[in-house]
């Protein structure tokens, strides 16, 4: 396994990601480990990630020293070749010129790591990397040792070599999709310098995890709070594998889903995969408490405490319970151990995890090393359709926050119609092949319809009436926005691009169906400035 430690780069998790597709289990930690963590953990190899700060300046992250002591390779990208160059004896200087985003680096060839991997070659005949660079300051000065391995004009050392101790560094990042030979450079890395072999896979994954799980609860139960999400889904289907009956499941219905979700998530866990579920429709509950509520974080903050509310009380009647089991990914783990990353509350997220420790239950957490597209990967193995596992993220306050303003069940129920349709036609238009490169930052990893070439997309209530005509007839309706956005992390994100043609036939087919509203926008705001979701 290779160790990743990160010194706080926005791409370091992409590292991870393209490791693990290599087929090489890879895991990210802090800088600022220990050196027995290091000597004990194992690793066939290192890689020291990107990161914000200067080691010109005094007091910035370093390299535990363990990890030059190991005696296995390391690889530094960015701030971690220039933390290497500094601790091994070389010299870093503040560049006059930065180089931010697409570079053309030579590549000199005579490194185990580069031999042979190049874009395009100058007429000269030296090979061309086309990669992605950003950094202002740069190494000057080898350590002792090491020898050239990439430069562009700008940055004379943009990858140096020691092959003797097997140590590697790159100004640029090799983990992003835009350095376009990186896949293979992070593969040469892990399997030829590390010699690590291919062995992360989802079937063995499969039959570790449920010996993992069965051995942790032995003859215990277990609940689950099952939101028809991605990550409960999954994980419900990863723990019934492993201990069948033992798991019951939760699913809180609060009126707040989309359409059919509930006989969606019954039929698929209950009838089809034959897992426990309770399915408890709180719709009048929730109703009750959100009317007459307004403000957006007052709302998000009853739904959540009124979810904990139910589930509390039907997880009290299972009295032999002794495990919670929730869908915790491997992202949100890092994100919680990721230090100086504390941003504004922009938003109070509410998830089906972050439940009351009064439950008195011991936390199983069966994804807690996956990345997203492994825990789709692992839902698909597991026999969950694909398009379920492919689905765009839902927020645990649902509706809610789709309706601006006061909550009201009628509003949910036009709602969710039009959202429908709106889904139905994304879903129903294929994208033609010219725009699915262009749309780059998809969802799947072959967008053969607009669903699949949005990150995430529905519709929106909006509790005001303006004036159209039906027929002969005037109309005095409500409006419903459509939002479609495209991004990798949800951080920020770009309206979708999405044909006319499309929009003109949801649009009409809203108007027409759902009676009651007589408008239909587009919302054509990024996020930042505005946010994904409207509340
Ligand atoms: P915003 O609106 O902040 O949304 O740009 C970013 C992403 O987070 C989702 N979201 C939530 N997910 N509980 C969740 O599980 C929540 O309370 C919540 N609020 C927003 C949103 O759908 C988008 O994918």
């Amino acid at each position: 396994k290779i160790l990743i430690l990160d010194f706080g780069s926005q791409v370091t998790q992409l590292i991870a990601r393209r490791v693990r597709d290599a087929g090489v289990f890879s895991e990210v930690f802090p800088y600022d480990v220990s050196d027995d963590f290091v000597r004990e953990y194992g690793a066939a190899g290192v890689i020291l990630s990107g990161g914000p700060n200067s080691v010109i300046e005094g007091d910035t992250p370093r390299v535990p020293q363990a990890v030059f002591e190991l005696g296995v390779p390391v690889l530094g990208i960015c701030y971690g070749m220039q933390a290497m160059a500094e601790q091994l004896g070389g010299k870093v200087e503040n560049g006059l010129v930065r180089e931010f985003g697409y570079a053309e680096v030579r590549a000199h060839g005579h490194t185990r790591l580069l031999n042979e991997i190049s874009d395009f070659t100058t007429p000269e005949g030296y090979g061309m990397l086309k990669v992605w660079m950003s950094h202002g300051d740069k190494v000057n000065d080898m350590p002792p040792g090491f020898k050239l391995m990439a430069s562009t004009p700008n940055c004379p050392i943009a990858g140096m070599a020691d092959e003797e101790r097997r140590f590697y560094a790159f100004q640029f990042h090799p983990e992003v999709t835009h350095t376009l030979q990186g896949e293979a450079i992070l593969g040469r890395f892990v399997h030829e310098i590390c010699g690590c072999k291919s062995e992360w896979n989802m079937p063995d994954y499969i039959s570790e995890a449920v010996e993992k799980i069965r051995a942790q609860v032995g003859n215990d139960h277990v609940i689950l709070g099952l939101s028809g999400g991605v990550d409960s889904s999954v994980a419900a289907a990863l723990i019934h594998r492993a201990i069948g009956d033992q798991l019951t499941c939760v699913f809180v219905d609060h009126g707040l889903l989309r359409l059919d979700e509930g006989k969606m998530v019954m039929d698929m866990f209950g009838k089809n995969l034959g897992v426990k579920v309770i399915h408890v429709d709180a719709t009048a509950q929730f109703m009750g408490k959100l009317a007459g509520v307004t403000d957006p974080e007052a709302k998000r903050k009853i739904i959540g405490a009124e979810f904990v509310e139910v589930f509390q009380t039907e997880a009290g009647k299972l009295k032999d319970a002794k495990w919670l089991a929730q869908g915790t990914i491997y992202p949100d783990v890092i994100e919680s151990a990721g230090k100086g990353k504390k941003g504004h509350t922009i938003k109070s997220h509410h998830n089906v995890g972050g439940l009351p420790e009064t439950l008195n239950l011991k936390l199983l957490e069966p994804l807690r090393e996956l990345f997203k597209d492994e825990v789709r990967k692992l839902g698909v193995a597991l026999g969950l359709p694909h398009e379920m596992v492919y689905r765009h993220p839902f927020p645990g306050p649902g509706l809610g926050v789709r309706i601006l303003g006061e909550v009201k069940k009628e509003y949910a129920d036009l709602l969710r119609r039009a959202d429908a349709i709106f889904i139905e036609e994304l879903r129903n238009t294929p994208i033609p092949l010219a725009t699915e490169l262009a749309a780059g930052e998809g969802h799947g990893a072959f967008h053969k319809n607009w669903y699949d070439a949005t990150s995430q997309a529905f519709a929106v209530f909006l509790p005001v009436k303006s004036v159209g005509v039906m027929g002969d007839g005037r109309t005095y309706e409500y409006v419903v926005a459509l939002r479609a956005v495209q991004t990798l992390d949800f951080m920020t994100a770009h309206w979708a691009h999405l044909p006319h043609e499309l929009l003109g036939k949801v649009s009409n087919r809203i108007i027409n169906e759902v009676r009651g509203i007589n408008r239909v926008v587009y919302d054509i705001s990024g996020k930042p400035p505005a946010t994904i979701e409207w509340e």
